[in-house]
């Protein structure tokens, strides 16, 4: 079973496909975290996330995920930075690192190994387009911009992050944009993708529809 959630930042992919993911017996995979650690790497060793002194560093980064219930935990070089990689610096250096292809290249064998051996769930901006074309069903997952810097920034403020609404919003803007318009595996609703707008929906109402969807599948 392969479950792609794709969209823009903000809309509530992790938060949905963790509560399916659990609801189903599915195994939860959140693909951003993945270039979150390597951009996570880059900084800590001073490098610019724009460059492609990026790429010379990938032999170097090793990504290993593993599960504890129905949460995903992240290790980069066998350090545990689950918690360190969601800050807002990291989620702008994510954006960078993965336009550049050797990244992405490094990232989506991972990902596809673990689809191979796992009924997976799976959110990210290129699953159904790019990782995983074949997948049984794709959900692509939009809300109102403002709606989704609200929830984003909520969401920061109760991890204790120090942060403006109007920083969050720009933030958003800079990597949909960003995210969006990279010339390999960009962004995109897939053909066969089903839109689903949760602007106006409670979570709970989002994961509903999301279940029901996945469960006419099985
Ligand atoms: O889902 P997220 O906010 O944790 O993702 C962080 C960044 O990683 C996002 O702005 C773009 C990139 N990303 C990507 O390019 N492809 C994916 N499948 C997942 C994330």
């Amino acid at each position: 079973m392969k479950i792609a959630i794709d969209g823009p930042g903000g809309a509530g992919k992790s938060t949905i496909a963790k509560a399916a993911a659990k609801a189903l017996g599915l195994i939860y995979i959140d693909t951003g975290a993945m270039y979150r650690a390597v951009a996570l790497y880059a900084i800590r060793k001073g490098v610019n996330t724009e460059t492609e002194a990026v790429d010379a560093l990938l032999p170097e980064v090793e990504i290993t995920i593993q599960h504890e219930g129905d949460t995903q935990r992240i290790y980069l070089c066998g350090e545990d930075v689950s918690d360190q990689i969601r800050t807002p610096e990291i989620s702008v250096g994510a954006s960078k690192v993965a336009v550049r292809p050797a990244v992405r290249l490094k990232l989506v064998e991972l990902q596809r190994a673990l689809a191979k051996t796992n009924n997976v769930i799976m959110d990210g901006r290129d699953i159904g387009t790019y990782v995983l074309p074949d997948a049984d069903l794709k959900i692509f997952l939009v809300a109102d911009e403002q709606e989704r810097a609200r929830r984003r920034y909520k969401e920061l403020l109760e991890k204790g992050e120090k942060c403006s609404f109007d920083e969050v919003l720009l933030d958003l803007q800079f990597r949909d944009k960003n995210d969006a318009s990279r010339a390999f595996a960009p962004l995109k609703q897939a053909e066969d993708a089903v839109l689903l707008d949760s602007t106006t929906l409670s979570l709970a109402e989002t994961v509903e529809r999301v279940i029901t969807m996945i469960k006419g599948k099985m």
